[in-house]
């Protein structure tokens, strides 16, 4: 089951399927937000049982489009969590754009699913509480992300405590060589233009504040159980070496691979095995020079501000996403300027004073309401 199959992840985990070939995954079901005419036509290639949009305006036109065909297709009240519950599925990929994906995530975990994770934002607001769900009901969490499936592939035979550190590594994203004024300026079209992979909008900026990085920071302290400050970011261009696993004994294990999504996604599916794929390799001789450098978080503020939210705990984490995700849609409506998404976010971490412990649902997605209407107002009033 994939939610969110019809943007870059989903589309991309199709591909994976496709490629693995018949007999090795059956896709049950389907979710978009309302790209209807993408999602019936997944619905057909792959034989899927089930289907739903989260934007109920366009139930009534899925169901007609599908009419006749066989397809269940749902809308209305919370959809996502309806599939993720199903019992017919054994795996659910969350590939949505952000925390709307997490009472879906946590139904997945609760009827003990494999649950291939994307969505960062659905860690990064409740990590406790998923991983906690996972636990208790033998779900296993598996990383789509690359960083993490780097790291994943790492660790692989390790004991919790070999590990020392983590480096993640980022791109640096299309503004990496700008002055800060230079970022302060940029527009939704200069930001939209990352060097090295091809995402879907919200996470395209995100790597252009990288804020992108610093969700991936708190994503990395629940899926492997190490402390935020054992957990380093590191800036490399090439987007090749996917990251690094710093081992006790000063060993440091990294994962290279071309920017290409569909090798983490089939490692998730797959996991343990391995299998063939004619996917595009990375040829050792072609890698050319690689270059690593610190990042710069004066120009780049929402590293620390991930940072901060991480270590306050609590609710601040979903405070911190909430935010960006208003602040990010903000700046793609050209109501905000690219400078003004960290001031946003950083705003709504002083305001929240929420000394909630974040580990009930209700309290997280208070929070996270909460940090969206600070943002929107003060966009509406700036
Ligand atoms: N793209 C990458 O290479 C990449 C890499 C690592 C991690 N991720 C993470 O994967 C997640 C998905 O990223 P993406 O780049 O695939 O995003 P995307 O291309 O924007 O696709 C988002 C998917 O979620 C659906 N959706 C959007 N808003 C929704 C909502 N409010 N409720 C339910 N469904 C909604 C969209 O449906 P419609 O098409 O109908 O709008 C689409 O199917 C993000 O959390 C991102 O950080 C992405």
């Amino acid at each position: 089951m994939i939610l969110g199959a019809t943007g870059s992840i989903g589309t991309q985990t199709l591909d994976v399927v496709r490629r693995l070939g018949p007999g090795r995954a059956q896709i049950v079901a389907l979710s978009a937000r309302q790209n209807v005419a993408l999602l019936v036509s997944q619905a057909r290639e792959f034989g899927a049982a089930y289907v739903a949009v989260t934007d109920a305006a366009w139930g009534p036109h899925l169901e007609a489009t599908l009419a006749g065909s066989g397809v269940i297709a749902g809308w209305g009240d919370d959809p996502l969590t309806r599939l993720a519950s199903l019992p017919d599925a054994d795996t659910v990929v969350v590939a949505v754009a952000g925390a709307a994906g997490l009472a879906a995530t946590l139904a997945a975990c609760r009827s003990g699913k494999r649950v291939c994770i994307a969505t960062k934002e659905v860690l990064v607001a409740a990590g406790a509480l998923v991983m906690k769900t996972a636990h208790e009901n033998g779900a296993e969490i598996l990383p789509i992300d690359s960083e993490h499936s780097a790291i994943f592939q790492c660790i692989q035979g390790c004991a919790p405590g070999d590990i020392a550190r983590l480096h993640l590594t980022a791109s640096g994203g299309p503004f990496r060589t700008w002055t800060r004024d230079q970022i302060e300026a940029a527009t939704p079209a200069d930001a939209l233009k990352h060097p090295t992979w091809t995402m879907g909008g919200k996470i395209t900026i995100d790597s252009a504040t990288l804020m992108n990085k610093g969700l991936e920071v708190i994503e990395a302290h629940w899926l492997f159980g190490v402390p935020l400050e054992s957990i380093g970011v590191v800036v490399h261009p090439q987007s090749v070496v996917h990251s690094f696993v710093e081992m006790r004994d000063g060993a440091l294990l990294a994962q290279l691979g071309l920017p290409d999504m569909r090798l983490p996604i089939q490692i998730a599916l797959t996991h343990p095995d391995k299998q063939d794929t004619d996917l595009p390799r990375l040829k050792p001789s072609e890698i050319g020079s690689l270059t690593f450098e610190e990042p710069d978080e004066d120009r780049f503020p929402a590293l620390g501000l991930a940072r901060r939210a991480g270590m306050a705990g609590g609710v601040a984490p979903a405070v911190l996403n909430a935010a960006n995700e208003a602040a990010v849609g903000g700046f793609l409506e050209g109501r905000t300027d690219f400078g003004g998404i960290c001031r946003l976010v950083a705003a709504a971490l002083d305001a929240h004073g929420d000394d909630s412990d974040g580990k009930t649902l209700e309290a997280i997605l208070a929070a996270d309401k909460k940090a969206r209407a600070f943002v929107t107002q003060r966009i509406e009033t700036a």
